[in-house]
């Protein structure tokens, strides 16, 4: 334990379950002496386990709909009321395509359903960060931190909408990071994660497979959401405190890494 977060208040975003990344994150933020409330979409929180989390770390849950500006209001103006000050770590760990769910190919995107993808998984981080700003509710040298995937900046075919979905998530962390950096030194970046077994990840067609694959080429194999949350910590603290509109890649090297002996191995095994 070294308090990393000690005296830190938080929003957590997107604990569903005990694989959610987010699950991990307020586990470990919790270890690191952090304050923070808790919340997911009301149907999200009725299917969830979340109350056994919010046990577990004497937290409150505020249910929010991430496309509702709202429940957004009323989750801000809340989390302060209970934690008793400003918001120092606010984390996005919410996405969700329709046309992922109806394994719908990227070339026949449902339109709406589309739309509905953009809201839900790069928007409500925008709609996050405005009220907050309009609240002024994160303190100064506060830190934002949205989970994406590398596919925002390389093709995986499975991946169909979320993709474009993602590259403008992380185009918003760039933009807003500039203004609210301007105004109130708070930092926003996005964590590109490696594939992990999760409800939103395993919900892609082919994602075990592929799973396998990215573990394969990254030199120290796939991170999985215990490390994704230690990375989330140090971000969270101020430790990282000029570090902001990055995407940062935690994914075991993979993404720096063209090929891999071990793949190759698999491909031409009698060439050893
Ligand atoms: P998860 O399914 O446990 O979490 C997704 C969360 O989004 C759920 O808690 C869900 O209730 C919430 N959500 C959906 N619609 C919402 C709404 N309208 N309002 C509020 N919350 C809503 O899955 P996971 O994997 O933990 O996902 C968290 C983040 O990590 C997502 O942004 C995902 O794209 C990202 N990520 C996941 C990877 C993976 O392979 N699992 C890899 C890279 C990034």
């Amino acid at each position: 334990m070294n308090n990393l977060l000690k005296g830190k208040r938080g929003i957590i975003t997107g604990a569903l379950d005990k694989n959610s990344i987010a699950w991990k994150i307020a586990e470990k933020a919790h270890e690191q002496g952090a304050t923070f409330v808790l919340t997911n979409a009301p149907i999200a929180m009725r299917m969830g386990e979340i109350n056994e989390l919010a046990e577990k770390t004497g937290s409150q849950i505020i249910p929010a709909d991430a496309t509702n500006t709202e429940d957004l209001e009323n989750l801000y103006i809340k989390a302060q009321e209970i934690l008793g000050g400003k918001i120092d770590f606010v984390l996005h760990s919410i996405g969700m395509s329709v046309n992922i769910r109806k394994k719908i190919p990227y070339v026949d995107s449902n339109y709406d359903y589309f739309m509905k993808g953009v809201d839900v998984s790069a928007l409500s981080l925008h709609k996050m960060l405005s009220i907050a700003k309009h609240l002024d509710a994160i303190s100064e040298g506060g830190s934002v931190v949205a989970l994406t995937y590398m596919a925002a900046q390389r093709t995986y075919p499975f991946y169909t909408d979320m993709a474009d979905i993602k590259a403008m998530l992380e185009s918003i962390a760039r933009s807003f990071g500039y203004h609210y950096g301007v105004e109130k030194k708070v930092r926003i970046n996005t964590v590109s994660q490696s594939p992990t077994k999760t409800t939103a990840g395993t919900g892609i067609k082919g994602f075990n497979d592929f799973y396998d694959y990215a573990d394969a080429i990254a030199p120290l194999g796939n991170a999985d959401a215990e490390s994704c949350a230690d990375y989330c910590i140090t971000l969270f603290s101020d430790l990282t405190r000029m570090v902001t509109m990055q995407n940062l890649f935690h994914d075991g090297g993979y993404s720096s890494t063209g090929v891999s002996a071990k793949v190759m191995d698999m491909l031409y095994p009698e060439q050893e």
